[in-house]
């Protein structure tokens, strides 16, 4: 049975959150842990279905973990036996591929399946595989898997990449830190991601210097020392959701736990929609005076750009917003599956290439939905607050991937949202006309 959401559109957002930890930081440093001989304390892990996932990949491979109060987790991995990562793992969470760097680093070898396509892109991992070439690993990919070796160790080299890869520089800096020599990445992504992976390695005594910028050295050490205590950062894509959320309600919101300058272009577009914004040191505010947001153009880019994983949000807020503005998706080449779904909400939407031109409507009307990839989930969630009736969506456990307590959120700051069971279609439309 799979699990929907009901969306019960009126009203506004009104209230305070607090932003959990950083999906996208707590898997690349989950996979940091195995470059570690010893124990680490991780602390605000998100209480998601990825960081289960890529829990369950590290035990697999001989970690052992002690789960303290709300996800902080103890990680051991002195007695790491097994160095493959299985097709059925990586084929459900594509960020499994993250080991690959730190086993090879480590161990000096690893298998690891071929992370599948995904409804977003055909998500190629080309550049990883030359970056840690271009670091002295042997590489063979057969049979789906990637098989690396690397029998007299990594050594340290200069890594050129001709596009920024979020992962793939997480990658390559985990493999660079016990590499002989020193380790230069040229044409690195910015993302804080990559920053807070590089300060938790930091911690264990790696020699990074220069992440969050387009050239990262990494000096190779013998070995990083674990009894290292790190707290994972907020998640800036969960804390720009709920963002949209209250502009494209006309509401206000607090969100604490969050740095404001990783998400500096959001905040500057929310300002163009109108909206009134203040912030601190880890919080924001935003309040639109119950004011209708203005329709306002993105372009998605690599940090410090706009980010792709709130485009989805984004088109959301300008289907009701006022006027005509376009959307252009420049990341991931398939990355609006949510058009058709918005446009069965009554959403006035033009889809050409890589754009999206959107005329805004006053209010969409609730539809049955289906939620296609995670942040194309979340997107529906917001346009369900803003449309008539109840809106019924599906597929929901793409959401349950990347939002904690995606619900017990929604309802804390005003909205009508409940979770059931799947049902059939005839008690589905009959719902989502109400
Ligand atoms: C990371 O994915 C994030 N995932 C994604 O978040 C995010 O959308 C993406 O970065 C972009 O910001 C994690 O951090 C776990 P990329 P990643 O490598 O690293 C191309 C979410 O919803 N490319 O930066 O896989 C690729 O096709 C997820 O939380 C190659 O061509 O993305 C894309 O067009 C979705 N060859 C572009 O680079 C490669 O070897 C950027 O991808 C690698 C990437």
């Amino acid at each position: 049975m799979l699990d929907v959401l009901h969306v019960t559109g009126g009203g506004c957002v009104g209230g305070t959150l607090r932003v959990s930890g950083a999906k996208n930081s707590a898997l690349p440093i989950l996979a940091g842990t195995l470059l570690v001989n010893g124990i680490v304390q991780l602390r605000n892990l998100p209480h998601l279905q990825d960081v289960t996932t890529m829990i369950g990949l590290l035990n697999l491979l001989g970690a052992r973990f002690l789960v303290e109060e709300s996800m902080h987790l103890e990680v051991d991995t002195r007695d790491i036996h097994c160095f493959e990562a299985p097709y059925d793992l990586v084929n459900t969470m594509r960020a499994s591929f993250l080991v690959l760097g730190p086993l090879l680093a480590r161990f000096r070898r690893a298998r690891v399946s071929l992370p599948g396509g995904c409804a977003i892109g055909s998500r190629p991992i080309d550049l990883h595989i030359k970056a840690l070439q271009q670091l002295g690993a042997i590489i063979e990919v057969k049979n789906g898997y990637v098989h690396a070796v690397a029998p007299n160790g990594l050594v340290g080299a200069q890594v050129v990449f001709e596009r920024p890869t979020v992962t793939g520089t997480e990658n390559i800096m985990m493999a660079a830190v016990l590499a002989r020599g020193t380790s230069v990445i040229s044409g690195a992504a910015k993302e804080p991601e990559v920053v807070d992976l590089a300060n938790f390695l930091n911690l264990c005594g790696a020699r990074i210097t220069g992440a969050g910028t387009a050239e990262i050295k990494i000096e190779g050490v013998p070995a990083l020392q674990g009894s290292c205590d790190y707290t994972i950062m907020g998640d800036r894509i969960e804390a720009g959701t709920f963002l949209i959320a209250a502009a494209i309600t006309s509401g206000q919101i607090r969100l604490e736990g969050v740095h404001p300058k990783f998400l500096s272009c959001v905040l500057e577009h929310l300002i163009l929609t109108g909206a009134m914004i203040d912030q601190g040191d880890d919080w924001i505010a935003l309040d639109m005076q119950g004011r209708r947001p203005r329709a306002v153009s993105i372009e998605t880019e690599a940090f410090p750009g706009f980010p792709t994983d709130l485009q989805a949000q984004w088109l959301a807020l300008n289907c009701i917003a006022e006027g005509e503005a376009v959307v252009k998706e420049n990341v991931f080449e398939n990355r609006f599956m949510h058009v058709q779904e918005m446009q069965r909400m009554g959403a006035q939407l033009t889809l050409c290439n890589q754009s999206v031109t959107s005329q805004g409507v006053r209010a969409l009307h609730a539809a049955g939905v289906s939620a296609t990839d995670l942040r194309a989930s979340a997107s529906l969630i917001l346009a369900g607050l803003v449309a008539q009736g109840t809106t019924v969506i599906h597929q929901i456990h793409h959401i349950d991937r990347g939002y904690e307590h995606i619900e017990a959120k929604f309802l804390n700051i005003g909205c009508k949202i409940r979770r059931s069971l799947h049902q059939g279609a005839e008690e589905r439309t009959e719902k989502a006309v109400q």
